[in-house]
């Protein structure tokens, strides 16, 4: 062996026995979230579920095998055990996936990892470490609850309270955590400042039957020696006024645990109790629809430091356990998301400026004044101006939503409220005689959901109603989702929440949002002959089993689960799902729902609310239908094949039903308006034979208004997705071209920002329209933006591999538009789908497949020869199906043209 030769085979040789990097595989699991969370501090399950996505830069790359194992983790002394190991699984799985005989114990500290193979049996190698904790699960909450014992008045905006304990930290901390919860909203402080910037803690449950908590890591925070804890206790959803009733209670109350472990892994509790001491502070007024009142002259900075405080402190007193129950926050909370600088100032008459934002928003200003102390400083907001350049407040209806300063005189004074919020664009101020451009900032404020999809194409009014539609959804996703942000209402009206929601999955990632919102759903659920699920929720006493809103129980659980592949949300509301449909047969023994009248296709054009056609009992069988085939399909995931076989039984006597009391022999269908076609084609009840006339006449109703839509609530969101299911996309694009009312660019024509809860609600002619019930942010219409992810861009899950692990990606241009283009990160990581057409009408197309997924692609056209990949002939297995050439792929980048 020469000189040059042994150097070689050394270098051979060490590179071999080197470690070898994780990089050396080229694909990697990412992103590792236990119930949907990254490294929560905080989960109640006994049965975690644990999800990854790939990472690759490959093509058709997918998992053939995972092994994750788990080992607890000793909070203080940093030992660690193993205790369950999946051992090498089969499977391509990678969202929700469990690990059998692992059972996590209350207050425990886990660390799980894992590692994947792909076909080729390469391995990844481990992961990194990931952790989660686990909280009271089930066991009881120690810590005792303390209110002021001092009711608030009904309609009487209320002053906050402030709670405070000192203690002595215990020598050698290793580990500060701290769970909170209450009834009413909290902001915990630990020595004068605050633990978190999330906000409306601990969140807005059914309060009769739950009560949220949270966790949060405050190791930072507490010192040696002394320490001061400080509770900030407002009313919020609790004891503030909702609608017209005083719901919960009347005085909030709070709840914390100071768990502080030693490097030795021994625990001292520091809790509420009759030690602690309560007084009001600087908050003299809060409440979520009036706002707020501060005073700083009566703030006092030691108020949450162990000396040096100078409130009157008394005695809280101690309240009775709670009998709700307890269950750890899913959803991540309320967060300041985003700032934005006013477009203009007015003055409009001496010393009253009015500011424009240029958007309609949710949330607050911050306010930066100097000024005299005892200055009284007063924002009013309003979402639209009056012709004079005053606010427009009628639409506020009761909801003052007014927000007050009094200045303490000294220095640059900033200010932000904390147990309120506003829907508003403009804000009036008085009482900072030298206001200017810097006095505001508006602060958007909504639950901090990651932004998950983008649309754009070529038309710039379709890409504001698709700005609009998102921007409804921020202002509308405050803790539960709500119809509207500004007038005294602000509700989880589960209409408009059903309406929305395949949307909502694909604008930002909401699956834990709704998880959490569907307990207090299920909360709101009763048995009795005009029961179901609430049309609100969390329940303040509506109505319930209104056909379109408590259907919401079926339908938002169907859609997380085919969004987000994850199972559990079906598991959760499979039991009282089963019951609603239960409960819907019993009442109807030929198969038509009958029951008391409701809203039916609420505010379509040119009807009363709640009076448009189709008859109420019409919709209310479709839904009955719709509902029952989903409870089947749910059934069938879970393995309840039973249950599954008895749905679909009752299926098709609703259907028979349905056809004989409703479908004309000529396909003309009851109420004759779209509406009564797109339920009936949409769900699917309409028997092939008749399937054609039925559209011709839904064409008819089309033609008959003109090419505009004519639909309310629970038409608007099927009629392009039916029409395009129709073969008709030509006819949806006219449609949501339309510019003149009713349509949906009417409004953008008009200057909206975010989507109308009318088609109406303003028009040149009449200017408002005089109805107090009139949003203009209410998300229910802005649902058209699901159809421009799955039909203009063409991405779309699929039911058979939910959770995008195959999907469609099938564009169908029109409308005029060039080019459409769309970015949803799904569970599995990014899909896009990027379409032009040349001027030698060249259609392109540009997919990206995210690992671990597979999709059928389609391009319109039937001309298979002019199919090109990557600029050079298709050699593709290709399928010519209903005018479009179909390929099947997995993942990766590809770039595709065919002649249209
Ligand atoms: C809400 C709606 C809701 C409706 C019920 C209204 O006050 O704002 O969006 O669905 O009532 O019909």
């Amino acid at each position: 062996m020469t000189h040059r030769t042994l150097l070689l085979f050394a270098s051979a040789v060490l590179v071999a026995l080197a470690p070898r990097p994780l990089s050396a595989a080229t694909f990697r699991a990412v992103d590792p979230q236990c119930e949907g969370l990254t490294s929560p501090l905080l989960i109640d399950t006994t049965t975690p579920r644990f999800s990854w996505r790939i990472e690759s830069d490959e093509k058709e790359i997918s998992q053939a095998a995972y092994q994750l194992r788990i080992s607890e983790d000793s909070v203080g002394t940093g030992s660690s055990r193993p205790l369950a190991d999946t051992g090498r699984v089969e499977s391509s799985q990678c969202i929700g996936v469990q690990v059998p005989g692992f059972e996590p114990h209350p207050k425990g500290k886990y660390r799980w990892e894992v590692q994947i193979w792909d076909r080729q049996g390469q391995s990844s190698g481990w992961s990194a470490a990931n952790v989660f904790e686990t909280g009271f699960m089930q066991t009881p909450w120690p810590a005792q609850w303390l209110s002021t014992g001092r009711p608030v008045a009904k309609d009487t905006p209320a002053r906050a309270r402030y709670f405070r304990t000192v203690f002595a930290a215990p020598d050698g901390m290793a580990r500060a955590k701290l769970f909170l919860t209450a009834q009413g909203l909290v902001e915990p402080w630990i020595n004068g400042r605050p633990v978190t910037e999330d906000r409306f803690l601990p969140g807005w449950p059914d309060y009769r039957k739950r009560a949220y908590y949270l966790a949060y890591d405050v190791t930072s925070l507490v010192k040696p020696g002394q320490n001061a804890i400080g509770l900030i206790l407002g009313d919020g959803w609790y004891s503030s006024t909702l609608l017209l009733q005083h719901q919960y209670g009347t005085s909030p109350r709070v709840s914390a645990q100071l768990e502080i472990t030693d490097t030795n892994g021994k625990v001292t509790v520091v809790a509420t109790d009759q030690s602690w001491k309560w007084a009001d502070g600087p908050i003299t007024e809060n409440s979520i629809y009036q706002g707020e009142t501060y005073d700083a002259r009566l703030a006092d900075p030691a108020w949450c430091r162990s000396e040096g405080n100078h409130w009157n402190w008394q005695t809280p007193q101690v309240d009775a356990a709670l009998s709700a129950e307890l269950t750890a926050r899913l959803s991540p909370p309320v967060r300041r998301i985003q700032e934005v600088k006013p477009v203009s100032v007015k003055e409009l008459r001496p010393g009253v400026f009015v500011y424009d934002f240029g958007q309609n928003l949710v949330g607050w200003a911050r306010l930066k004044l100097r000024a005299r102390a005892g200055q009284e400083v007063q924002l009013r907001h309003a979402e639209m101006l009056e012709p004079d350049g005053s606010l427009h407040l009628a639409n506020l209806r009761h909801a003052k939503a007014t927000a007050r300063y009094v200045a303490t005189g000294k220095d640059e004074e900033t200010w932000e409220p904390r147990f309120t919020y506003f829907g508003f664009r403009y804000i009036e101020l008085t009482g900072v005689p030298n206001a200017s451009q810097e006095t505001l900032t508006a602060v958007v404020v909504h639950t901090d959901l990651p932004r998950i999809g983008t649309f754009e194409c070529s038309h710039p009014l379709l890409n504001q109603l698709y700005r609009n539609a998102v921007w409804g959804q921020k202002g509308n996703f405050l803790e539960v989702p709500t119809d509207c942000p500004q007038r005294d209402e602000r509700l989880g009206w589960t209409g408009d929440a059903q309406i929305f929601c395949n949307t909502a999955l694909l604008n930002l990632r909401a699956g834990n949002f709704y998880r959490q919102w569907l307990a207090a759903l299920r909360d709101s659920f009763v048995d009795t002959p005009e029961g179901g699920y609430s049309d609100v929720a969390p329940d303040i006493g509506f109505r319930h089993g209104s056909a379109g809103w408590g259907d919401a129980g079926v339908i938002v659980p169907y859609t997380v689960w085919l969004q987000t592949g994850d199972t559990a949300v079906l598991e959760e509301n499979f039991p009282t799902l089963q019951r609603w449909i239960d409960l819907q047969a019993s009442q109807a023994p030929d198969g038509i729902r009958h029951s008391q009248e409701s809203y039916g296709d609420w505010l379509a054009p040119g009807f009363p609310p709640g009076k448009a056609p189709p008859a109420y009992e019409l919709i209310a069988t479709a839904y009955f239908a719709r509902t029952t085939e989903l409870a089947a399909q749910i059934a069938d995931i879970l393995g309840k094949s039973e249950i599954a076989a008895k749905n679909r039984a009752l299926l098709q006597k609703i259907k028979a039903a349905y056809r004989r009391a409703y479908i004309a022999d000529d396909g003309k269908i009851a109420g004759d308006v779209q509406t009564s076609y797109v339920l009936s084609l949409g769900f699917d009840l309409v028997p092939a034979e008749l399937r054609d006339a039925v559209i011709q006449q839904l064409r008819r109703t089309i033609t008959e208004k003109n090419d505009h839509l004519a639909t309310g609530f629970l038409g608007t969101p099927m009629l392009a997705p039916v029409l395009t299911q129709c073969g008709l996309t030509d006819l949806a694009y006219k449609i949501v071209e339309q510019e003149t009312y009713p349509g949906w660019l009417f409004s953008v024509k008009n200057g909206a920002t975010t989507i109308w809860e009318r088609w109406d609600s303003w028009t040149p002619e009449r200017g408002f329209n005089p109805d107090g019930m009139n949003s203009f942010n209410h998300y229910a219409f802005g649902s058209i933006a699901s159809w421009f992810y799955e039909t203009i861009a063409g991405l779309r899950a699929d039911a058979r591999a939910p959770g995008w692990k195959h999907f469609f990606v099938a564009p169908h241009p029109g409308g005029g538009l060039t080019y459409a283009k769309a970015e949803i990160v799904t569970p599995h990581g990014a899909a896009r789908s990027h379409w032009t057409i040349d001027k030698k009408g060249q259609f392109q197309l540009h997919v990206s497949i995210p690992p671990n997924t597979t999709a059928t692609v389609s391009l319109p056209g039937e001309k298979v020869k002019t199919l090109r990949e990557g600029g050079k002939a298709s050699k593709r297995k290709t399928v010519v199906n209903a005018g479009r050439i179909e390929v099947e792929l997995g993942s990766g980048e590809y770039a595709f043209s065919v002649a249209l």
